[in-house]
């Protein structure tokens, strides 16, 4: 059992990791500029403020053993904001973190660090959890440097860093992505539980996606640090559910993403 720093505790994924983390046994300090919903319980502290702001970092950090890094921005928006939200506010993070002796991380890299991937649907797990960068949007650009964060600060302060891939989050899939690329609340709780048992200093950089069918994610470097995701989004839909999903650009692994103008915000 630990107590877990999360950022971006009022996000989608904070709020679905919540209630699989405390079920775990641990206890939760949430952090988050907005106001957490549901509130917070039992077993759960809120700290508000910016991963910007080193007063709200010190704050929520003393007592916590792992930081699980979401807050940021999670899709296409203007350079400097996403410069100052996703790669400035990761560095702090890393930074308070290291300050304050807290040496394990999981952070939320995304598939869009590696979006421009062409996409093989007939070559299943062909593209390695820590294949190199090949960004799709400034979005996967600010997530690659974290990926860099990461190496850094687990290089120069022992820190174990999980840089954490995920792909297309929610609670079922709901794209024809998805069906490739979901990553499923349950799997992501694995992860930072895998996360959580790390003793050696070092970088890690894995797929969190779930063990979709036909997925093209190998594995390996998640196996290496304990992740063994169980979920398969086709077992999750039945067949007309899956026929009933959107048609989607598969091109690339980024999706959709991979062909949008650079720097616009997404409604
Ligand atoms: N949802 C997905 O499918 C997906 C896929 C790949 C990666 N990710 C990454 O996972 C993380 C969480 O995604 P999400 O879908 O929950 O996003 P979300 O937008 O629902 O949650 C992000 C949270 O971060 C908070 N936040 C933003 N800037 C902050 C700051 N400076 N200080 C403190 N809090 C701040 C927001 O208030 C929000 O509550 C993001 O880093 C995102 O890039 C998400």
């Amino acid at each position: 059992m630990a107590t877990l720093l999360i950022t971006g505790a009022a996000g989608r994924i904070a709020t679905a990791l919540r209630p699989r983390l405390l079920d775990a046994g641990h206890d939760l300090v949430l952090l988050d500029e907005r106001p957490p919903d549901p509130p917070v319980g039992d077993r759960e502290r809120f700290v508000p403020g910016s991963v910007n702001d080193r007063a709200a970092l010190e704050t929520a950090l003393p007592g916590v053993d792992t930081v699980v890094h979401l807050a940021g921005i999670p899709t296409e928006d203007t350079w400097d904001a996403l410069i100052d939200a996703n790669v400035t506010g990761t560095k702090n993070v890393l930074e308070a973190a290291a300050a304050a002796g807290v040496l394990r991380v999981v952070q939320a890299s995304s598939i869009h660090a590696v979006g421009r991937v062409p996409e093989e649907t007939d070559a299943p797990a062909s593209v390695p959890g820590d294949r190199l960068p090949r960004p799709d949007s400034y979005y996967g650009v600010t997530k690659a440097a974290m990926e860099l964060l990461g190496s850094l600060f687990a290089d120069r302060y022992e820190m174990s860093v999980v840089s954490a891939r995920i792909g297309a989050f929610g609670e079922r899939p709901d794209s024809r992505r998805a069906l490739l690329m979901w990553s499923s609340p349950d799997d992501l709780a694995r992860l930072v539980s895998a996360t959580v048992e790390l003793t050696e200093p070092g970088h890690h950089v894995v797929w969190a996606v779930s063990r979709n069918s036909g997925a093209p994610a190998d594995f390996t470097a998640g196996e290496r640090i304990g992740f063994h995701p169980v979920d398969d989004a086709s077992t999750v839909l039945d067949a007309d559910e899956r026929a009933a999903l959107p048609p989607e650009d598969m091109a690339f692994l980024g999706g959709g993403m991979a062909d949008m103008p650079l720097g616009h915000p997404r409604d």
